[in-house]
């Protein structure tokens, strides 16, 4: 079957504007510190679809939640910054937003944090305020970002809580952080991301601290929601289980680096890079082998990232050009691999 290619191109670059919500390109996030620079992100692209879920996975470490960070403007500076690049977000009436441009602290950035963008992180205490009744804080953000009283923001809180599956939200609307569980934590979460109804939701790691069965809970009422709110979806994880159940398209990253790109069912059954390979085999679901195989070695650091591939020292199908050169993406359609595997020269070197 020929490949599909990435970005419709229909001739038409209005109709291709208005499909696609987010365009990442060449975006590059590094950080200073005392061991040197971190090219946590470096030179990512990607696009994402109105209404698709598209996940991020790759081994801990590899710059997933530094470009959901990158998006919502949150990197830590002055030790980090988006050094080039560009993250058009395309509003409503096709006008795009540069997000790399705006201030991370202006009033622009704030809009979008409120109006268009929403966030969950892995664990909810770290983003909720211990000392503030959950109620407070997802009145805050409603009134914050939305013309409407403390009354009615109130009456929409409770509305929120009851729609992510609070059993009692009248009453819980004034329980701290502290009183509910790790699920009922991250349900809040994902009601205060949703308190704006935001075009696109950043997603990281949203089930990692939860057992399976809350795991199953939280991942079913992200994808009610996101039919009900008509939100694209970022799904960051490292568990290609949950990635298989949720995401329409995926993006394997290594070391700050986009290494593979393609729909889920692409990735699943016709994985192209080596390092793509490791990840499902080392997984009991979905293993390739009956055996489970992690992938040798570790994440190298981030100061030392090996030239050529880096993923070479690790790689079992490694050729004498992945040390020394790059790769680019081959092909460069639907699923995209940056791999020497796939390019005429270095299957020429192979035989030789
Ligand atoms: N504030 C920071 N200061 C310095 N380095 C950072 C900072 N945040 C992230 N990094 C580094 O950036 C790299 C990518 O991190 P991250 O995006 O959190 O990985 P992942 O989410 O894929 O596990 C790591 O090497 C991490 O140590
Ligand atoms: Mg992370």
């Amino acid at each position: 079957m020929p490949p599909t290619p990435i970005r419709s191109d229909r001739g038409d670059g209005m109709t291709e504007r208005r499909d696609t919500l987010l365009r990442v390109r060449d975006l590059k996030t590094h950080f200073r510190t005392e061991q040197g620079k971190i090219r946590a992100v470096d030179g990512v692209d990607f696009d994402i679809k109105r209404g698709e879920t598209f996940g991020i996975v790759g081994e801990s470490g590899c710059g997933k939640s530094v470009t959901a960070f990158s998006i919502m403007q949150l990197i830590e500076r002055p030790q980090g910054d988006i050094v080039s690049g560009s993250i058009e977000y395309i509003d409503d009436h096709g006008r795009a937003i540069d997000i790399a441009g705006l201030d991370p602290n202006g009033d622009d950035m704030r809009n979008l944090r409120g109006n268009d963008i929403g966030m969950i992180f892995q664990e909810p205490m770290t983003s909720l305020n211990p000392i503030y009744s959950i109620g407070n804080q997802i009145i805050e953000a409603i009134v914050l970002h939305q013309r409407v009283s403390k009354t009615e923001a109130r009456k929409r809180a409770i509305e929120l809580l009851d729609r992510v599956g609070l059993s009692d939200p009248q009453s819980q609307i004034d329980d701290y952080p502290h009183q509910l569980s790790g699920g009922m934590r991250q349900r809040v979460m994902i009601a205060m991301a949703l308190s704006c109804n935001p075009r696109l939701l950043i997603a990281d790691e949203p089930t990692t601290a939860l057992d399976v069965t809350v795991e199953a809970q939280i991942l079913d009422l992200m994808r009610d929601l996101q039919d009900e709110f008509d939100m694209s979806i970022i799904l960051i994880t490292h568990n290609l289980g949950v990635v298989a159940e949720m995401c329409d398209r995926v993006m394997v990253m290594y070391l700050g680096k986009v290494i593979e790109e393609g729909s889920t069912v692409d990735i699943f059954y016709n994985p192209r890079h080596p390092y793509t390979r490791g990840l499902l085999a080392s997984i009991p679901q979905i293993g390739l082998s009956a055996r489970l195989t992690p992938i040798e070695g570790a994440v190298p650091m981030m100061q030392d990232i090996p030239q050529g591939c880096a993923f070479a020292p690790r790689c079992p199908e490694a050729m004498p050009i992945c040390q020394n050169d790059p790769p680019m993406f081959y092909p460069s359609a639907a699923q995209r691999a940056k791999c020497w595997l796939y390019s005429d020269e270095a299957l020429t070197q192979h035989v030789e």
